[in-house]
């Protein structure tokens, strides 16, 4: 596969990153996580720069970064689960690649991102209600980017990322 790269978007606690790792080895491609990219860029962790600058200021650093990111090739990249919010990076990401939406069911959501501290927009009361929130806002714009969709509910990351990589190859 020459000048491809690969954009995985879904929820937090889909297992992007895990996935995504696995998917670069396969395919022998590098990988990215815009999450990490954006920490490295500013110094700071997420939790700081939602604290500091709000979720706004977040979110322009993450456009900022998809948009460089954009201009590579051979890359795959997990990216934030909030980054088909803006239109400008739902175009960016459809015209920069392929995009693979990871789905799971809200329980598995909800396990997976239990007492998890790194996640603002989960730091709230009921944080099972916020995901169910995201996901209704969310899921037809994930959909509206996305090349393939690919569940993740019970399978293991290796099972998935091999599944991605033949989604991938059968589509050349
Ligand atoms: C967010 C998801 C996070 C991170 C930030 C906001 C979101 O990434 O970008 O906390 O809005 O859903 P992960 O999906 O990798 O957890």
């Amino acid at each position: 596969m020459s000048n491809l790269s690969v954009f995985l978007v879904g929820p937090m606690g889909a297992g992007k990153t895990t996935i995504g790792r696995i998917l670069a080895e396969i395919l022998g491609l590098e990988f990215k996580d815009s999450d990490k990219v954006i920490e490295d860029r500013s110094g700071a962790d997420i939790p700081w720069i939602f604290d500091i600058e709000g979720e706004e200021g977040f979110r322009n650093r993450e456009t900022g970064v998809l948009q460089e990111l954009a201009l590579e090739s051979n890359l795959v990249l997990a990216t934030g689960g909030g980054i088909v919010v803006r239109e400008e990076n739902r175009l960016c990401l459809r015209q920069a690649g392929t995009v693979v939406y990871l789905t799971a069911d809200i329980d598995q959501l909800v396990e997976r991102t239990y007492r998890d501290k790194k996640r603002p927009l989960l730091q709230v009361d009921e944080p099972e209600q916020k995901i169910r929130e995201l996901i209704d806002v969310r899921e037809p714009l994930y959909q509206e980017v996305a090349d393939f969709t690919v569940k993740t509910d019970g399978r293991g990351p290796r099972t998935v990322a091999l599944e991605i990589a033949r989604l991938l190859q059968d589509s050349h």
